[in-house]
């Protein structure tokens, strides 16, 4: 069983930071972290459609792909678990990485992890290889890496629609950015209104990433459009790095609005949203809504690797 929606309307807070008032812009942030109870943020939006469609095409498994850390891995696990599917991961990395939290919680709602080599992994999306997986492994819906494919663009899309419905109105929407199809969705949805800002969660990759994003949307609309952007310089040092700033900035926050970020995603699309604030990006008078994707199963594996817990623990 399916269930189609968890919250009934989006759930949106304001945030009265000083560098917003003074740029005469309202600042908003949408909790769709709060949306499902067990599949935050984007992990629904994503996995829904797909679940549907593996669900009609008579799939029992679904077989994906992860780093050691992946929330998409966690999520696809307890997706199997809530919707009663076998899951696999095919991780990036070494057996001994199954003991941190993010692989342990996947082993423990039943997900059969495969550890293989990075050149390995570079294979991810040639479907030989995905033959082979499923050919030694067994039947099952391949669901990409980060969960980002057609379906779950359009899942993201629903974000934008689900905010229309509500009579929510907004200039900008803002999101954190790592395979780009989050941000994919809210511009398909946008439809060419306002404007969509990705805030990258990664170093490098840039043009590749627009080109992507930019497919993904065509895919989703049979459209172009160029009323978004993706930002690269809020990257902290790349992917899932140690900043002290950016954890100075996550506590700061925790303490101003009591609402955790997580410093793979959300703590850089936060910081990056005030930073472009700041610096005038968005006009006086502007709505820009900032829309937190979950990922606060991250701080588990963060914790671990750098010893610096969420500042809910302080
Ligand atoms: C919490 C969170 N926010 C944002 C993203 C970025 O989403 P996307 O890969 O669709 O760009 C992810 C990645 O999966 C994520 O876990």
């Amino acid at each position: 069983m399916l269930p189609a929606e968890f919250a009934a309307a989006p759930l949106l807070t304001d945030l009265p930071e000083p560098v917003a008032a003074q740029r005469g812009v309202r600042l908003r942030l949408l909790r769709d972290d709060l949306h499902h109870p067990a599949l935050p943020g984007n992990k629904w939006r994503k996995l829904q459609p797909n679940l549907r469609e593996a669900r009609r095409q008579g799939h029992t498994t679904l077989l994906t792909f992860g780093g050691a850390y992946s929330n998409h891995l966690a999520a696809v696990a307890a997706a199997g678990v809530l919707y009663d599917f076998q899951t696999v991961g095919i991780v990036r990395g070494e057996p001994a990485a199954a003991r941190n939290s993010t692989l342990a919680r996947c082993a423990a709602a039943g997900m059969q992890l495969h550890f293989v080599s990075r050149e390995q992994y570079r294979r991810r999306s040639e479907p030989d290889w995905q033959a082979e997986l499923l050919a030694r492994l067994g039947p099952a819906y391949l669901l990409p890496e980060g969960g980002t494919n057609g379906l779950a663009v359009q899942g993201c899309a629903e974000i934008v629609r689900e905010l229309a419905a509500a009579h929510q109105s907004y200039d900008a929407l803002t999101v954190a950015c790592g395979s780009g199809g989050t941000l994919a969705g809210l511009v398909a949805g946008a439809g060419g209104h306002g404007r969509v800002v990705g805030i990258s969660a990664l170093k490098g990759h840039a043009p590749g990433l627009r080109a992507e994003v930019a497919a993904l949307v065509h895919e989703a609309t049979g459209q172009s459009f160029d009323n978004w952007e993706l930002r690269t310089e809020f990257h902290f040092g790349g992917y899932a790095r140690y900043s002290a700033p950016l954890l100075a900035f996550i506590g700061q926050f925790y303490q101003r609005h009591g609402i955790l970020l997580d410093p793979v995603y959300t703590g850089k699309l936060l910081y990056g949203t005030l930073a472009l604030i700041e610096q005038g990006y968005f006009a006086a008078g502007s709505t820009v809504l900032a829309v937190h994707t979950g990922g606060l199963q991250g701080w588990a594996g963060f914790t671990e690797r750098f010893g610096a817990p969420p500042p809910t623990s302080h």
